[in-house]
């Protein structure tokens, strides 16, 4: 089945999921007030190329940079533009990288200088959404299962999980099969099987779920203006449970 992929073709995919691993470790250290996020861009751009590594965002559906960086308010596909990030904003820097035609996706929210109260709030409940949706990853359970630990829990402390985009197998293809939303009921779904390898990438709003996309056609935004953060992980469900691929070797 096309879903799921040899321990040969885990292998060959980890190359590109440390790459973009690495690269958020890389890049913590320039996450300061005053940088533009084309400068981010350039940054991640350059080393990405310098290790032999292709940046997937470039050109992805007309994408115009090579990584996408969500600021505040914006929930995802953020296009890195001259704007300088300040103290007390939050940042998510989402990195895909190719490796030998295989993909590689993984992103985290940063703290700008000091972050606010909610700023922190949000963030840290994206951080835990996806370590409990990464918790019942393994052969049996379900796409629901994942979508309904993080609902929960992200709902349980009065934030909102977005609902028009979602984790994605990958592989040799950016996005493709299956679809892992980040809501859900138990047991509901397609059931886990070794060998499938997906991303869970839960957005988190302080306020409400709605969102729109602006008029760039890829920015997404929180309807109500609230801040959202997101994490994302690239993972393999093993024999007995999961492997988190995009772990960082620096
Ligand atoms: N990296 C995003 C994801 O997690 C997708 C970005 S698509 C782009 O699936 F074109 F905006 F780069
Ligand atoms: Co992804
Ligand atoms: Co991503």
């Amino acid at each position: 089945m096309a879903l799921i992929k040899t321990s040969e073709e885990i292998d060959q995919m980890r190359p590109a999921c440390i790459h973009a691993a690495n690269t958020l470790v890389m890049i913590e250290e320039y996450i300061r007030p005053g940088i533009t996020t084309n400068q981010i861009n350039e940054i991640v751009h350059d080393y990405t190329i310098k290790h032999g590594a292709t940046p997937a965002p470039l050109n992805y559906h007309g994408f115009p940079k090579s990584v996408c960086t969500s600021v505040n308010h914006v929930v995802c596909h953020g296009i890195p533009a001259d704007k300088k990030i300040k103290d007390g904003d939050i940042i998510n820097v989402d990195v895909t990288s190719i490796i030998h035609g295989w993909h590689g996706d993984t992103s985290k929210t940063f703290y700008v200088g000091t972050p606010k109260v909610r700023a922190k709030k949000v963030t840290e409940i994206a951080r835990k959404a996806l370590e409990l949706g990464i918790s019942v990853v393994k052969p049996g359970a379900t796409l629901g299962d994942i979508g309904h630990i993080i609902q929960q829990y992200v709902e349980g402390e009065k934030c909102s999980v977005v609902r028009e985009y979602c984790g994605h197998g990958i592989g040799r293809v950016f996005h493709e099969e299956p679809q892992v939303v980040h809501y859900g009921k138990p047991g509901a779904g397609m059931a886990l099987k070794k060998g499938m390898v997906f991303t869970i990438e839960p957005m988190v709003n302080f306020g409400r779920a709605a969102v729109k996309v602006l008029s760039d056609d890829w920015t997404v935004v929180t309807r109500d203006k609230s801040l959202s953060a997101q994490f994302e992980h690239t993972l393999a469900v093993t024999d007995d449970g999961v492997e988190i691929l995009t772990l960082p070797t620096i």
